[in-house]
């Protein structure tokens, strides 16, 4: 680190460990062993094989209107009103008006924290989750407070520990919807008890549900976007084109905006202004989310299928196996957790597949899960690829 008179020169928020974990470090002696690698992380759609229309997704980037600067805080109304039919789609009115456009879901938690919370506040998020919360609330001064999802047949919210970890500084309750890593669905009641939770303890309830179109079994009722129905409490329902559309490269997110109208209009007026701030959309790429948005089903189609196969893969691997791979129970997303019994020991399961085995996974502590045993696969990556690999992982 380097000192000034006895201070570092550098904020105390920045100053992650940068070294190389021993499992980054496996990883990297994998691939550059030269032996074959067998790579169940692959989570990048644009890497996994889908067949991508070039004619059709580039041409709408030629718009002419996109050579006039004519900046909107909210995003193009035209890009809006894409989004605004996206959520008819879902059966959900959102007005345009309440739809703010960023470049990414992390940009647009980013935006809430600062809308929500001042240095030290905090935020509920559920455990397990995503592992970028972590620097997205340290960048913001933000400090995430963890409620446990446990495993009984599925996944649940424990409800009491929830509200348990609710302190005065508790600003806000996220929640992943569907969950990454689990693939679990916040169930009706579930978020009846959330939203009761927020209106009683003046919390403001983010919902990320950029997995959303993935479900990976058929539910009855479907399970719905929280953009539904009646909102008694401030809600910010937040997705984007990266998995929407399968197109992270062209960062575009939003955030919409519900709950009683006045909370609603004076988040909404703030947060036009961190918009305005920053000012971080394009033009081309505005002009092109609604093509785009309208001809998702293309990519969907492959991105669900290559997921519900790989899926069946596991459970098929899982029977045939007895005892040495358990899957555990997942409603949507690209992701599947999973047991391994026999890979027990001193060192992390994960980072002994990569060394041992060739066999990348996450391990299940990228993601806050304490249970030896435990690793994450994408469920996105090529079919054939996907069974070695997890014969592999078993053998
Ligand atoms: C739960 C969740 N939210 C958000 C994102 C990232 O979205 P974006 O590319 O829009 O920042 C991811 C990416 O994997 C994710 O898993």
């Amino acid at each position: 680190m380097l000192y000034h008179e006895g201070v570092s020169r550098f904020s105390k928020r920045s100053s992650w460990d940068p070294s190389e974990s021993s499992y980054a470090a496996a990883v990297r002696e994998a691939r550059a062993s030269g032996r074959r690698v067998y790579d169940l992380t692959v989570s990048n759609p644009t890497r996994c094989g889908f067949q991508y229309d070039a004619e059709t997704l580039l041409e709408p980037l030629r718009n002419p209107r996109a050579l006039v600067y004519d900046p909107d805080p909210r995003g193009m109304r035209t890009a809006r009103e894409a989004v605004a039919r996206y959520y008819a789609g879902h059966g959900a009115r959102v007005a345009v008006d309440d739809l703010v456009l960023t470049t990414s879901t992390s940009e647009s938690y980013s935006f809430l924290f600062r809308l929500l919370c001042d240095p030290g506040d905090e935020v509920l998020v559920a455990q397990p989750s995503y592992p970028l919360f972590d620097f997205l609330a340290d960048l913001d001064d933000v400090r995430l407070r963890p409620y446990p999802l446990f495993y009984d047949h599925g996944w649940w919210i424990d409800q009491s520990e929830l509200e348990r970890a609710i302190t005065p500084r508790t600003r806000a309750i996220l929640v992943v919807h569907p969950n990454n890593p689990t693939g679990h669905w916040t169930g009706v009641g579930e978020r009846e008890a959330l939203e009761a939770i927020c209106v009683r303890h003046g919390l403001a309830l983010i919902v990320d549900e950029v997995f959303l179109d993935y479900p990976l079994r058929d539910l009855t009722p479907p399970a719905q976007s929280f953009a539904c129905g009646e909102h008694p409490a401030l809600t910010f329902v937040l997705s984007g084109l990266s998995k929407i559309v399968g197109l992270p490269q062209m960062k575009a997110a939003w955030i919409a905006a519900f709950g009683p109208e006045r909370e609603r209009g004076e988040a909404l007026a703030r947060l036009e202004i961190v918009a305005d701030t920053f000012l971080s959309m394009n033009a081309p790429v505005q002009l092109a989310m609604a093509s785009w948005l309208a001809g998702r089903a293309a990519i969907q189609g492959q991105i669900q299928a290559r997921a519900r196969g790989n899926l069946a893969t596991l459970r098929r691997v899982s029977g045939e196996s007895p005892g040495r791979l358990q899957v555990l129970e997942v409603d949507a997303g690209w992701s599947a957790v999973l047991g391994l019994p026999g890979c027990v020991g001193e060192v992390d399961c994960a980072e002994r597949l990569a060394r041992e085995r060739g066999v990348l996974v996450h391990p299940g502590w990228f993601y806050g899960m304490g249970e030896a045993g435990r690793v994450v696969v994408s469920l996105i990556g090529p079919g054939g690829e996907f069974e070695a690999s997890i014969q592999r992982a078993i053998d």
